[in-house]
Parts: structure tokens; C-alpha cells; sequence
């Protein structure tokens, strides 16, 4: 977007839990591509926010399962968790729930997770499944409250379900 010169303005909430990883990106070696934004970068890290006059971010520290309850009507969700076997309380349905709570309805989430496990956990959270291949080479899961008609394929969870019994949502055990 900055480098686009968009005339938009957006807020962008961005929830992570590793401070420690945060910290380290001071010193970090950023290659050319980051120039542009190599000074919003360590603005954010070391105070945590970034505001300039189309942009402003927040970076919370901290589980984001409890972020997320104070936010509302956003319109975009970069779901990027690791893998559901290794941070499932980012793919569960008590959270995908808490996203729908908090999104605007006309939003979208996109994630690189195709798992069948994910998208059950979506669906059982109200959303409907898409997914699209942009590149040809690496689907990607796309979900929306409501049907939608942007020519991406419709995943049909109900017969999934009915295809593939042993297949279920994940669930946060740690609530
Ligand atoms: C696959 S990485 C993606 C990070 C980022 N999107 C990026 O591209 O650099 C997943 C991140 O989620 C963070 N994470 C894991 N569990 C979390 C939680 N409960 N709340 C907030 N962040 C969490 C991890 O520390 C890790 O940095």
C-alpha cells in the first residue's frame, strides 16, 4: 500500500504473544525490498505502535485470543498461525467465533491453511468456505459470513462432513 501510494486509510491490529521475536527485529538485516518500510518497522517494535497520516498499526503482546475479544467491525483477517498440531488455540472454534464477533459482515478471512480440520472449525464458527489457487501452485482457504459469488470454488462443508465422518472441528482445551 505505501509503496502503491494508496489513497486509503487503514488500522491494522496485529496480536503476537513471542516478545523475544519482537525484540530481535531491531537488529535485523533487512533486505532492499524493506526499505520503504524499514522505519515503520522499527517504529512499531520499539513502541509497539506506527501512525502516519493513512496508516496506523497496533501491535499488541500478548495471546491473541484475548485481543481480539476488544476489537470490532474489522473487514480483513490474515489468519497466520502455525499449524494447527502445534498452536490449535489459533484454529478453534471458540476463536474463529470470537473473529466472527468481531468482524464487519462483507469481511473476508484468508489463510494458507487448506486443512479440513481448519475448515470445519470456520464453518462450525458460522462462516462459509472458499478456496482459491492464485498462483496455480499453492490453495489457499478463504471464508466470509455470508455465500458469496467472486468465482472462487465453494467448499461444501455439509458433504465433507458427510464424506468424511471421522473428520472434526478443533476445539480450545485450554479455555
Ligand atoms: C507462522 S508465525 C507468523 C507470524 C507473522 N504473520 C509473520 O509473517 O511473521 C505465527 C506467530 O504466531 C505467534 N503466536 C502463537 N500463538 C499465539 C497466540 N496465542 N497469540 C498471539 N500470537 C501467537 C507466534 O509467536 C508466531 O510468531
Amino acid at each position: 500500500m505505501k509503496k502503491e501510494s494508496l489513497n486509503k486509510k487503514i488500522n491494522i491490529f496485529t496480536p503476537e504473544l513471542d516478545l523475544e521475536l519482537v525484540d530481535s527485529l531491531i537488529d535485523f538485516e533487512y533486505p532492499n525490498e524493506f526499505e520503504d518500510i524499514k522505519d515503520l518497522i522499527k517504529t512499531l517494535i520499539s513502541t509497539k505502535k506506527y501512525k502516519d497520516e493513512n496508516i496506523t498499526i497496533e501491535l499488541f503482546i500478548g495471546d491473541a485470543r484475548k485481543y481480539i475479544k476488544g476489537l470490532k467491525d474489522i473487514d480483513i483477517v490474515y489468519q497466520d498461525a502455525f499449524s494447527s498440531e502445534v498452536n490449535c488455540e489459533l484454529w478453534s472454534v471458540e476463536y474463529f467465533k470470537d473473529i466472527y464477533n468481531c468482524t464487519s459482515k462483507d469481511s473476508v478471512l484468508t489463510t494458507y491453511s487448506i486443512a479440513t480440520n481448519v475448515r470445519l472449525s470456520l464453518y462450525e464458527a458460522g462462516f462459509e468456505i472458499y478456496e482459491i489457487n492464485p498462483t496455480g501452485k499453492r490453495k489457499q482457504t478463504l471464508a466470509f459470513k455470508s455465500k458469496v459469488d467472486i468465482g472462487a470454488k465453494y467448499i461444501d462443508i455439509q458433504l465433507k462432513k458427510q464424506r468424511n465422518k471421522e473428520a472434526t472441528a478443533i476445539y480450545d482445551k485450554k479455555l
